[in-house]
């Protein structure tokens, strides 16, 4: 198999991979056939996931503009994905000009890409790093240069959380992190769950069937495990709610009934 450009050498190619398997439900071109066979896999028993995938990056657009238009100019986005169509730091920019953002994937391609794409902007930084060692993040020259830790940050976790396990203690990870930032930061996340897949809940695990199978185990949880992650946080309006119920643009009627899998919410930091 040709190896393209933003492939990286260390990376094994007949392996699929999380983010590269986003990338195509998004309609990118950074994904593998491996990735593709996955991505189709799971479409035949959830043939709505795209729609979840596309108003999941709805939602972080209309959230990463009420942080900004709440005067938070700093963002770290932990799970930033292969960048696409509006980005963190474009969507940001557009309301604060001279926004800063950190990305942080621990997937060399996203990593890889990321870094190609923002390369000599001075206030973006793009790092490969694990959600599962926070401290190694904020310890980053990366988040250190960058960010003022002593000012609100938007902390951004979406569509991540789903993929760290209860082994690995992802309610002490995100604690970690909210410690570190000051009062006024935001926590925006968006998380799978069972609740809202206009599916019996047999089909909808035989998608977490071939993400097991991928040895990137998906964890649906339910709307009152995903509302301990916001733990410190004062919940912005509406609350933790399906994403497309989220200050919303457009009229409910338009969206798609797959779009309500799962939860959405913003918390703001006391
Ligand atoms: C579904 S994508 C979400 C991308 C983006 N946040 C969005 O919502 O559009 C999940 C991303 O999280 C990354 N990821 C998964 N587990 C991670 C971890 N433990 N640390 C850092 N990144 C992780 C994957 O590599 C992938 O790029």
């Amino acid at each position: 198999m040709e190896r393209p450009a933003w492939a990286p050498r260390s990376i094994d190619i007949s392996v699929p991979s999380v983010s590269r398997i986003y990338d195509f439900y998004l309609g990118g071109s950074h994904n593998f056939e491996v990735d593709r066979e996955a991505a189709r896999r799971a479409m035949e028993f959830m043939p709505g996931l795209p729609k979840i995938m596309q108003a999941n990056r709805a939602f972080m657009r209309r959230a990463v503009r009420f942080a900004a238009a709440e005067g938070i100019t700093q963002f770290l986005d932990i799970g930033s994905g292969i960048p696409t169509f509006g980005t963190v730091h474009e969507v940001a920019r557009a309301a604060r000009p001279g926004a800063r953002v950190v990305y942080v994937d621990h997937d060399p391609v996203a990593v890889a890409h990321g870094q190609a794409v923002l390369e000599g902007d001075p206030e973006t930084a793009v790092v490969a790093a694990d959600l599962r060692k926070p401290q190694e993040i904020l310890d980053g020259p990366e988040v250190r240069g960058l960010l003022d830790l002593d000012r609100p940050v938007a902390l951004l976790l979406v569509a991540v959380l789903h993929f760290v396990e209860d082994a690995d203690d992802p309610v002490a990870a995100v604690r970690e992190l909210s410690d570190a930032l000051a009062p006024g930061s935001m926590l925006v996340l968006t998380h799978a769950s069972y609740e809202g897949i206009p599916l019996p809940p047999e089909q909808a695990g035989r998608v977490v069937d071939v993400y097991k199978d991928i040895r990137n185990p998906l964890i649906m949880r339910s709307r009152e495990e995903i509302a301990r992650f916001f733990e410190g946080y004062e919940m912005v309006e509406p609350g933790l709610v399906p994403m497309p119920d989220w200050r919303p643009d457009t009229a409910p009627e338009d969206e798609d009934p797959f779009a309500y899998s799962g939860f959405a919410g913003v918390g703001r930091a006391a």
